[in-house]
């Protein structure tokens, strides 16, 4: 046997290198082209020959993209990949694209454009901007065959001015099922006339496709405006911003000089709500009955005191699948009515499944709002909703929503105690409706239902 190179004096040619100072950097500086024999490790045949087999794994990467946007199915898929990697490799590499992008400057940045949605669409983007990209859960966006056979009711109140008590009965039961049921439903023959809904559909597009200059003067987040434009009311706390720019005014309890609405629509503003506030009244009416209180109950606990006119415009969207229109939301309102165009793209979350609110031609949509299922104490419900980003537009609406919004109230609103018995106490506590409005404001639509912060 011979063992070459084993008995060398180890330890002095090891004390000779420390003393160098120059670590093994100096020895390269200096020029060495062969390892020295002090850093000869015995390696076995099988460290170092790396097999074909061993590098077709590689330790796993990571995406944390899309965890802070609080998607559960997100964090699950990530907490499943971090379970998996510790379990087997103990090792992970992480990234985070897009991830730490400066949200908030962004956001600010398009905010400060005051030209909203339409501007950027205008300016011939063609890719929308990360700060418009949901996180939609997989579940979310399929639309299974077997929902889709669904439709939201289309109750006709032909004959309800006629007074036949059987005709309204027969109305009251329908209003009533699809009130405690799905929570939305279509009516015709509402009594407000066709051109009446297209002069509004034409006046609100109006306002939006107006003078962009003349637009942007009227650009704020200042609640006590008579009239507000602005893109996403709740632009600086949703973790994501929709695809749609919006104006409104309230319309009652203390309706704005005419002078204070845009010339474009000012009109047909005042002519609509009047009518659709007749309406709302009537079918305020009708969900008293259905509740088996008398006809006046709901108008006269003042449901109909205040009504606040959103318009809504959503834009043609080049990536519609990133996006959404409006993020999944139940209306604060005791009541909404909406009148969409011919666009569609509405949808409702009834039981965790999406159902389309086909537009129905000359009808008009009607949503119990969150206050209304509070005062029934459950049995109407507010159902949540969202509206899809087409690649076609523009889609524009105009939502009629009843209650007093952001004005100074003191009223409190509870179950109502005609409703109440042993086997039904109350689930919720009393709130004022300006209360109840900060509160979803300030949390803004974040896909969570607010009135379970109200729950006893
Ligand atoms: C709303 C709303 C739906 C739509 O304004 O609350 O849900 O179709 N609008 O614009
Ligand atoms: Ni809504």
């Amino acid at each position: 046997m011979v063992a070459t190179n084993t008995n060398y004096d180890r330890k002095s040619e090891v004390k000779a290198f420390d003393d160098t100072k120059e670590g093994v950097k100096g020895l390269v500086d200096a020029g060495i082209t062969e390892v020295p024999r002090i850093f000869h490790h015995p390696l076995e045949e099988s460290e170092t020959s790396s097999d074909s087999e061993a590098s077709q794994f590689s330790i796993a990467v990571i995406d944390l993209q899309g965890l802070e946007l609080g998607s559960l199915t997100k964090r699950k898929e990530i907490v499943a990949k971090v379970a998996e990697a510790s379990k087997t490799w103990g090792f992970f590499q992480m990234v985070a694209t897009n991830t730490n992008y400066d949200r908030k400057s962004e956001v600010k940045a398009f905010d400060d454009t005051k030209e909203g949605v339409k501007g950027l669409v205008d300016a011939g983007i063609t890719e929308v901007p990360r700060i418009f990209h949901h996180l939609l859960e997989e579940s979310e966006t399929s639309s299974d065959s077997k929902a889709s056979q669904f439709s939201i009711a289309v109750i006709d109140l032909q004959g309800l001015e006629l007074g036949s008590l059987t005709k309204r009965k027969e109305i009251v039961a329908k209003v009533a099922e699809a009130s405690e049921t799905w929570g939305f439903f279509q009516i015709a023959n509402h009594g407000i006339p066709v051109d009446v809904l297209e002069e509004m559909k034409n006046g609100a597009r109006g306002f939006f496709e107006q003078d962009t200059q003349v637009k942007k003067e009227l650009y704020t987040r200042e609640h006590s405006r008579p009239l507000v434009y602005n893109s996403n009311f709740d632009l600086y706390s949703a973790p994501a911003t929709s695809w749609r720019d919006s104006f409104g005014c309230y319309m009652a309890p203390n309706p704005p000089k005419p002078e204070e609405l845009p010339e474009v629509c000012r009109d047909i503003l005042v002519e609509y709500s009047k009518q659709v506030m007749k309406l709302g009244k009537l079918l305020l009416q009708l969900l008293s009955e259905a509740l088996g209180l008398k006809p006046s109950h709901l108008n006269d606990i003042d449901c109909s005191e205040g009504l606040v006119l959103p318009s809504h415009y959503y834009p043609a969207c080049p990536q519609p699948e990133l996006t959404l229109g409006t993020t999944k939301h139940g209306d604060f309102s005791f009541l909404t009515i909406l009148l969409q165009d011919h666009i569609g793209g509405l949808q409702v979350l009834p039981q965790n499944k999406w159902i389309n609110v086909p537009p129905v031609p000359g009808a008009l949509v009607v949503n119990i709002g969150d206050l209304l299922q509070l005062i029934s104490n459950d049995r109407f419900k507010s159902v949540q909703h969202r509206v899809l980003a087409n690649r076609v537009g523009p889609r524009v609406s105009i939502a009629s929503l009843f209650y007093t919004g952001m004005l100074p109230s003191t009223k409190l609103y509870g179950p109502i105690k005609e409703l109440l018995s042993e086997d039904n106490p109350p689930k919720y506590r009393e709130t004022n409706v300006r209360d109840y409005v900060l509160y979803v404001h300030n949390k803004g639509l974040d896909g969570s239902s607010a009135l379970s912060q109200f729950k006893l």
